[in-house]
């Protein structure tokens, strides 16, 4: 027995993982064209992102992890739901976010994980999705606004990254910074008065809990720019304003950080945000949510039907 290797069910096979040669020869080129200096070649760039968009394609689709996607789950239309986005960067408008994102470039990406932490690292977001095993998961979505939808997401766990950079005992919040790209995000330049650029943040147990992913596909290929290309969190349990998208910084801190919709609005978007149809917003009640593809209104479940596996985590001590 010894000498049988188990795997997760959800274990990348080999031959769809790019050879190491390659992602090496890559970072190579990158470095040579100065992609952590002054800045890339135009033709050069165009090259390189078209490699880059052929191996993420191979990561995909990843293999759905049963345990944490239950069968009575049915998925939300893919075409609905990658066409009614909620991006500010680019636009208020929902249906209009995806005729504005063919500006955005989303690779290479370096992405930093940083703050207290042992071992500090900036990596590009294609090299985290095939070191990290990718798997698949159907998780319920909720946002604040009162609709939802059931969403096959591709990511890993980001416990798994966190462990990687070490946290220091003193590591208290992860804050989770969003790309700020004014010639590539039209929206920006719309909403001036805007605390930019889009800022999130979790406890650490919120951030090192397993149903805490950070994804970088979903439907089975990699995620649209308009639904957080190339990397987002995803906290199911959570209203969707915490799950941030198109993510350059992870930082690890003893401070709360400010978030973007928290400095906005403190009382109608706080930091901690679990979903709770008991809790109305100022102006909507939670107790129900619209279906964003069938408009079906179901009944919204505590923490989003997650309470069993994180309902601990909010347990009053004492
Ligand atoms: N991340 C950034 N950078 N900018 C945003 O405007 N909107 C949030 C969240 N992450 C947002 C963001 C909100 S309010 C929601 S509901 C979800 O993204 C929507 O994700 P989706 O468009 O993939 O459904």
């Amino acid at each position: 027995m010894s000498n049988i290797i188990l795997r997760p069910e959800w274990h990348l096979p080999e031959r769809q993982v790019t050879p190491e040669p390659a992602y090496r020869n890559r970072r190579q080129f990158l470095r040579e064209f100065g992609f952590t200096g002054s800045g890339l070649l135009a033709g050069a760039a165009l090259l390189e992102r078209d490699a880059w968009a052929a191996d993420a394609k191979k990561l995909y689709p990843a293999q759905r992890n049963i345990a944490f996607s239950p069968p009575d789950l049915k998925l939300s239309d893919e075409k609905v739901f990658i066409s009614y986005n909620n991006f500010y960067e680019f636009s208020t408008s929902k249906e209009s976010v995806v005729e504005r994102v063919d500006k955005f470039i989303t690779a290479p990406w370096p992405v930093k994980i940083h703050g207290l932490c042992e071992k500090p690292l900036t990596i590009d977001a294609q090299e985290l999705a095939a070191e990290f095993p990718l798997e698949e998961r159907v998780y319920r979505f909720r946002c604040v606004e009162a609709w939802g939808a059931v969403v096959p997401w591709t990511g890993f766990e980001l416990r798994k990254l966190l462990e990687r950079v070490q946290p220091k005992a003193g590591a208290k919040f992860v804050k989770f910074v969003t790309a700020m790209k004014p010639e590539q995000m039209p929206g920006l330049a719309r909403l001036r008065g805007y605390p930019w650029p889009y800022t999130e943040g979790l406890r650490m147990e919120e951030a090192m809990h397993p149903l805490t992913i950070l994804a970088t596909g979903v439907y089975g290929k990699p995620l649209p720019k308009q639904n957080g290309a190339p990397i987002r969190v995803v906290v199911p349990w959570k209203y969707g304003y915490k799950s941030g998208k198109s993510l350059v910084s992870i930082e690890l801190t003893d401070q709360q950080p400010k978030t973007l919709w928290e400095t906005l609005s403190p009382e109608e978007y706080p930091f901690e945000s679990n979903v709770d149809p008991a809790v109305p917003h100022p102006r909507w009640s939670q107790a129900t949510e619209r279906q964003v593809d069938t408009g079906d209104r179901i009944r919204t479940l505590p923490l989003n039907g997650y309470a069993a596996q994180v309902g601990e985590l909010y347990k009053k001590k004492g």
